[in-house]
């Protein structure tokens, strides 16, 4: 069972568990952190609601309240120069959103067939009238990174049959900018930052997480998802609040919680932006819900299944826990593995009937892909300063250089 499995069986079973006692705590495994497992036995019983929140009305008009409209796609000269799109080649943009990349590549390449994946039900409905606009060269996909493989073959697309893949990781500015989402901490919402919307009833929300989960686990995912120095002193804060004063169900309340923690006003970001000092944390419940490091890393594989030999991937990521993982995929380096692992690391096997032949050395050595640009690739100050949130944009592109076995 991969850790993903693993992840959705036990929030199932946690779930389950809490729509019978509607008390319940989430542990984080020991060993990867990544996965989440109920731990029942724990005496202490956490009351909170499990009801998710509604999202309702069309979530990508612009208008009013929302102050802002579509999401302004990031390093679009960037990602035609290496996914070098061509009239007639058919590619899947793994994160439609709403659609800005799709739209660029059709332009480029009339005649191209583009299939739209997104996870999120309102990119979806974008998804569909944009291939009304466009003659039908998008077909919509409504699904996961780890749908895609049932998704693509039920469109009749086999293994080795995509020209080039394009992987915008994160969140959308429809998303993050819609109150009732419940992404930012700068706007009052509920605390749900789901992104497939209500479209999986047992995908537990942010508030979920906050309210049921044991201090432990919840520094354990603020500590390695939001990488958030003061990770400890938070996860205090937030189980204290929720014993004196109840379940913590609004984006707002939150991270007037994490601001108390802090006696300065403002954080620094690794760019030494001022950024929120709830900013890590938030990120880290985002990635936490959504699965977001476990989806990336079944995106990779994907792409490197469903690409022909010689096809072209472009991922763009927003953090360095993105970054390692595309960077790890197209270097050929184990995911799990320790920073700066060398190949005779790999020789370090406890199974002593293992025999290390040339075949196995060799299949240790294979490259799976070749990296189009050895450097990571940035946006450019002007973009920066056109679209803020292109600044911690970094794009790595690769073609896939080996079959499938
Ligand atoms: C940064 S936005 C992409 C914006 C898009 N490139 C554009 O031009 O509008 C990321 C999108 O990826 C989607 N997404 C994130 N994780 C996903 C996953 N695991 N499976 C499918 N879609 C995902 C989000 O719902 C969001 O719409």
């Amino acid at each position: 069972m991969t850790l993903h499995t693993i992840r959705r069986f036990i929030i199932r079973s946690a779930l389950n568990h809490n729509s019978h006692k509607r008390q319940r705590n989430l542990h984080v495994c020991n060993r990867c952190q990544l996965c989440t497992k109920s731990d029942l036995a724990n005496p202490r019983n956490i009351q909170g609601s499990f009801k998710n929140q509604p999202i309702t009305g069309s979530l990508h008009n612009g208008n009013q309240e929302t102050g802002k409209s579509l999401h302004v796609p990031v390093m679009v000269n960037e990602v035609l120069e290496y996914l070098d799109p061509q009239p007639g080649q058919v590619l899947v943009d793994m994160t439609f959103g709403s659609g800005g990349h799709s739209k660029a590549i059709i332009e480029r390449a009339p005649g191209l067939h583009i299939l739209a994946l997104d996870r999120d039900p309102t990119a979806y409905d974008i998804a569909i009238e944009t291939a009304a606009q466009y003659n039908s060269a998008i077909t919509p996909l409504l699904g996961k990174f780890s749908d895609l493989d049932k998704l693509l073959k039920s469109n009749g697309y086999d293994p080795c049959s995509i020209d080039g893949l394009l992987l915008d990781a994160g969140v959308s500015s429809m998303q993050f900018d819609r109150a009732e989402r419940g992404f930012a901490l700068s706007k009052d919402g509920p605390l749900d930052m789901r992104m497939d919307g209500n479209r999986d009833p047992e995908q537990p929300s942010a508030a979920d997480v906050v309210n049921h989960i044991d201090e432990t686990n919840l520094y354990k995912i603020i500590k390695r998802y939001g990488e958030e120095k003061r990770a400890r002193d938070i996860a205090q804060a937030i189980i204290d609040y929720r014993y004196s004063f109840g379940p913590i169900t609004r984006t707002k309340q939150l991270a007037s919680i994490i601001g108390s923690v802090f006696s300065g006003d403002h954080t620094k970001d690794k760019l030494s932006r001022n950024a929120h000092l709830a900013t890590k944390t938030f990120q880290a419940l985002r990635i936490f819900v959504n699965n977001e490091l476990n989806e990336l890393n079944t995106a990779l594989k994907m792409a490197h299944k469903f690409l022909k030999p010689g096809g072209k991937c472009v991922a763009i990521s927003f953090h360095s826990l993105e970054d390692r993982i595309i960077k790890r995929n197209f270097m050929g380096i184990d995911i799990d593995a320790k920073i700066n692992t060398k190949l005779s690391d790999h020789y370090k096997y406890k199974d002593p009937s293992l025999v290390m032949d040339k075949d196995h050395i060799g299949k240790l050595l294979e490259k799976h892909w070749s990296l189009i640009n050895k450097k990571v690739v940035v946006p450019t100050e002007g973009e920066c300063q056109l679209n803020p949130r292109a600044r911690s944009a970094k794009l790595r592109a690769a073609i896939k250089v080996h079959e499938e076995p």
